[in-house]
């Protein structure tokens, strides 16, 4: 060892370091996170590390070594007990995206052992839990040893970050979001994996979003988001793909809580509409392309295509609907709320909103409509506020579709009258009605895996 690895540290120089221009070492990024983890370095150095981390960036090396330190600054999640491969997807947030419900039951019902650590809304995207917590009972914050006891009676199980996973990012992140310092590639990518990794996962598929909902709106900073991702948990040890997909409209045709859990339901019943510019094609479509890639890499299949037949086999047999009953009730929830999910569903009030004039949906500002879905009690304004479950809304058209003036194209469920009016208007400007039919979007348009990631982000550095 080098004799100025053994020299002390300091805050201070460090935060120089980045704002030069440097690039830090593994042990002095250890030092910033056990840092934060602990409390010891104020959150003003913090900040202005993150500043500089923002300005500067992180090369892959500093992403590496930032994802590992922050893995393995708390408790850790192993899931070797279970027998089985753990695999997981990760979504970096959309309008509608309910694929977890689809994706966790099937892997499982293929065998493997899937343990997602999920989130919450955040700005204009749905969260998981939130959801799942529609359903009456349902726990979302297990205890490490309860999460591996559903798992161990499941295959699957969906649940809460606990207080003691990756603390550094509790720190780090809530810094981020009061500092101006979210929107970073590198900083992101440790956030977001530093959290999967201790999860002990075997293999990632990641659905990195494009389009107007996405966070990232711009493509090339969403494919080099991905590729950092692939590359830096790939490192790791983890097998990792990450395909690039679709957001320019809401996946499916329900963006809420409730009514969310009642599409997938639906798709896990085998019950859907035929196929038409209306269906949910695309969530069914993209569920089975993630599970296959899920079983792909949890080594059940030799291709991801031999994956999504796998996948469709246990969406058509039921196996993933018992599966994700099963998780519900041994997670505390009552299953049957589904026997008759209209029944269930009280929202305080419903507009149902026609088109405006003929044409074809030509284009969707998805952010504008995640928006809208959260004006209408289904999302939160400030953090722990509750949601309403029985908000949302529901889309009856979808982009490319041909509509006549009058025709129904969605349907608003509010917590009140009086929060009817701003999802209409936001409705109203984010969908556009043209002459001419939209050019046909791709759903997924790019997939990174070990074989091309390190090489697409040395290019985009160049
Ligand atoms: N989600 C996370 O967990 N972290 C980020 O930095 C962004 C999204």
């Amino acid at each position: 060892m080098r004799t100025h690895d053994l020299s002390p540290l300091h805050t201070i120089d460090l935060i120089r370091k980045k704002r030069d221009g440097g690039a830090l070492d593994p042990r002095e990024i250890s030092f910033l996170v056990s840092g934060a983890a602990a409390g010891t370095i104020p959150l003003e150095q913090l900040s202005a590390w993150l500043m500089a981390a923002w300005l500067r960036g992180l090369s892959l090396d500093e992403t590496r070594s930032l994802t590992l330190a922050m893995r393995d600054s708390g408790e850790k999640f192993d899931p070797s007990r279970l027998g089985k491969t753990a695999v997981d997807k990760h979504s970096t947030g959309g309008v509608g995206d309910k694929t977890s419900f689809l994706v966790a039951p099937i892997a499982a019902a293929c065998g493997l052992a899937v343990p997602m650590i999920s989130g919450r809304a955040l700005g204009h995207t749905g969260g998981t839990l939130d959801k799942l917590e529609s359903i009456p009972g349902y726990r979302t914050a297990l205890s490490l040893s309860e999460f591996e006891t559903v798992l161990a009676h499941c295959g699957a199980s969906i649940v809460s970050q606990t207080p003691t996973l990756v603390p550094a990012d509790r720190v780090l992140y809530a810094l981020r979001d009061r500092t101006g310092t979210v929107e970073s590639p590198g900083l992101i990518c440790a956030s977001i994996l530093s959290k999967k990794l201790a999860a002990g996962l075997d293999a990632l598929v990641l659905d990195v979003k494009t389009g107007t909902g996405a966070f990232l709106r711009k493509r090339e900073d969403a494919e080099y988001l991905a590729a950092l991702m692939v590359a830096t948990a790939e490192a790791a040890g983890t097998r990792t793909v990450a395909l690039l997909t679709d957001m320019g409209q809401p996946l499916g045709r329900a963006a809420g809580n409730w009514i969310e859990l009642v599409e997938s339901v639906d798709l896990l019943r085998n019950q859907r509409p035929p196929e038409s510019p209306s269906s949910n094609h695309d969530l069914r479509e993209l569920s089975l392309i993630l599970a296959g890639w899920m079983i792909h890499l949890g080594g059940k299949s030799a291709t991801p295509e031999q994956g999504r037949q796998l996948a469709e086999a246990a969406l058509e047999d039921g196996s993933a609907l018992a599966i994700f009953f099963k998780m519900i009730e041994a997670q505390g929830g009552d299953s049957s709320v589904f026997a008759d999910p209209s029944a269930f569903h009280k929202p305080g009030a419903t507009q149902v909103l026609t088109t405006w004039q003929s044409g074809f949906i030509g284009e969707m500002d998805t952010t504008k409509i995640g928006w809208a879905v959260q004006r209408t009690g289904a999302g939160r304004e400030k953090a722990g506020e509750p949601v309403d479950p029985h908000a949302g809304i529901e889309f009856h058209a979808r982009r490319g579709a041909r509509v006549e003036q009058g025709q129904p194209i969605a349907t608003i469920y509010a917590t009140t009258a009086a929060m009817l009016s701003e999802p209409v208007e936001l409705l109203q400007q984010a969908i556009v009605i043209t002459g001419e039919p939209p050019e046909p979007v791709e759903l997924v348009s790019r997939i990174f895996t070990h074989e091309n990631a390190e090489a697409h982000i040395r290019d985009a550095v160049r």
